[in-house]
């Protein structure tokens, strides 16, 4: 039995990982380069194993370690595979030649045309595209434990996600429905922007976003 399968062997895959075996969660990576999947597996430790990317996801919650084109092309190849499951979106869909915009219409968001894409069944979350890589490995921003915002029509794969981040040290923040990853969305464009600005010198991809309490 696999608690977690990601996809992807990046950046978030290592961050988000790293999360899952402090979790005590057991974890499968698969990613089209299989080679970096099983390095990331073995870097990571724990109750670790690894695939290719085109292999079937094993876990009750799948994460979507992926650009969003990529997100967009794995859920129409499971299809069915994935009902039941509970898929993370995690995915920032920014306009890179412009860093000025989404890509998807105003109105949506990248989870919600997700969900239009997969198989009945299948349940969306948008969570971790406000938490970065670097911070999601370390746990935490000044001692502080980020924030994840969770946003999906289904309260069973919520709850599964908030308790998932609750026990890898993180604060789940339950927004509401699949919808609010619009919101989500718009944040990190904004986060994303403050990133590069050179007169926000201290901000380099390692802040997080926080409601203080
Ligand atoms: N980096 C952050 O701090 C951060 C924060 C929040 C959200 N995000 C979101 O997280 C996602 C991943 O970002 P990242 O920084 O981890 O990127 P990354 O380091 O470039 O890793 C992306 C991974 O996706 C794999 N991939 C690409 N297309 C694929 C496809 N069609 N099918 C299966 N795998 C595919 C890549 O495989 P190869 O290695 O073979 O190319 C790679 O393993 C993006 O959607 C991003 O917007 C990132």
């Amino acid at each position: 039995m696999t608690d977690i399968t990601i996809i992807g062997s990046g950046n978030m895959a290592r961050g988000i990982g790293t999360r899952a075996v402090a979790a005590g969660r057991s974890l499968q990576i698969l990613s089209p380069n299989e080679a970096k999947a099983a390095a990331l597996a073995a870097e990571l430790g724990g109750n670790v194993t690894s695939g290719p990317g085109d292999a079937l996801p094993a876990g009750d919650i799948v994460l979507l370690a992926v650009p969003y084109g990529g997100a967009r092309e794995i859920v129409t190849r499971l299809g069915t595979a994935l009902a039941g499951k509970t898929v993370i979106d995690l995915t920032n869909p920014i306009d890179f030649t412009t860093f000025d915009s989404l890509t998807v219409a105003p109105g949506t968001s990248a989870a919600e045309e997700l969900a239009a894409l997969a198989a009945p069944g299948v349940n969306i979350v948008k969570a971790f595209n406000t938490t970065f890589a670097g911070p999601l490995a370390a746990g935490s921003v000044s001692g502080e434990p980020l924030d994840v915002f969770i946003a999906s029509d289904s309260d069973e794969a919520a709850a599964a996600v908030a308790s998932f981040a609750a026990d890898a040290g993180l604060n789940p923040v339950v927004a509401g429905p699949l919808r609010r990853a619009r919101e989500l969305e718009g944040f990190q464009l904004l986060i994303m922007t403050l990133q590069v600005d050179p007169a926000l010198d201290t901000f380099n991809w390692n802040t997080s976003l926080k409601v203080l309490v």
